[in-house]
């Protein structure tokens, strides 16, 4: 069992690459992201609090992210656990070392996936997924196979992003530069920290993370 984050901005292919480690060894993807967005469908009152917040490209509060982290935790862990978008401020970076040293377990490598800024608008922009099992493609690099149904699923119910747009866009960088990017400090800094080439071939990229999990086990 291995427990990993992945770090990086958005649109740096965190979630593309926490799927292929779900399905290769098992593992399973905690995103925030995902977690904030199922509340906000759901319409619970937490939900529809943060909505906007997610709209505007904000980050929410961080006790709000570091109690759906607290509650998966003690879930079914298989390979171990991908942190996916989460921690993105320190105060998460502490409580998720408080919370799994509680649990007897332990981080075993962070990987930041460094990506050109620029390369991040055309992923953002182009970006779908399947509204069924979250399957995740692009108009230009990752097309469905048949027009609007999902390769994996057969689902068809492609659905885009409230903040895949410019302005949310711009918004979510500042906010990754100012409170997310001081943990490739702080990660470096304990020994964790492995960076792996966000920009190269999907395939690439899987195999330099792959790499890195070797390495760490
Ligand atoms: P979240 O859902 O975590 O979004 P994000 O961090 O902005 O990251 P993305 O999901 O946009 O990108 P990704 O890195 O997963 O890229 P992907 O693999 O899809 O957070 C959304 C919001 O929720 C936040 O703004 C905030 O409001 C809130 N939130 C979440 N967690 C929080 C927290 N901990 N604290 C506070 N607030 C929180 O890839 C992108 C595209 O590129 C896809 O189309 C893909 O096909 C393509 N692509 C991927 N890899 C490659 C490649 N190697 N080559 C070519 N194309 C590729």
């Amino acid at each position: 069992m291995i427990n990993i984050i992945l770090l990086g901005p958005p649109g740096a292919g965190k979630g593309t690459q926490a799927k292929r480690l779900v399905e290769g060894r098992n593992m399973v993807q905690l995103s925030t992201g995902d977690m904030l967005r199922e509340a906000k469908t759901s319409g619970s009152e937490m939900g529809l609090k943060v909505a906007a917040v997610m709209e505007r490209g904000e980050l929410v509060t961080d006790e709000i992210v570091i109690g759906l982290i607290r509650e998966k935790l003690t879930g079914e862990a298989g390979g171990g656990f991908i942190f996916d978008g989460f921690p993105r401020t320190l105060k998460q970076a502490d409580a998720l070392a408080e919370l799994m040293a509680d649990l007897g377990q332990s981080l075993d490598a962070v990987i930041e996936m460094q990506v050109d800024d620029a390369a991040l608008v055309a992923r953002i922009t182009g970006r779908y997924t399947c509204g069924d099992c979250g399957a995740v493609y692009h108009d230009q690099t990752r097309p469905t196979k048949v027009d609007g149904v999902c390769d994996d699923c057969g689902s068809g119910k492609m659905v885009r992003r409230a903040d895949d747009n410019a302005d949310a866009l711009r918004t979510r960088l500042l906010e990754y530069y100012k409170k997310t990017s001081p943990l490739i400090g702080y990660y470096y800094a304990k020994g964790k920290l492995s960076s792996v080439d966000g920009l190269a071939e999907m395939d690439a990229v899987s195999a330099a993370i792959s790499k890195v999990l070797d390495g760490a086990q």
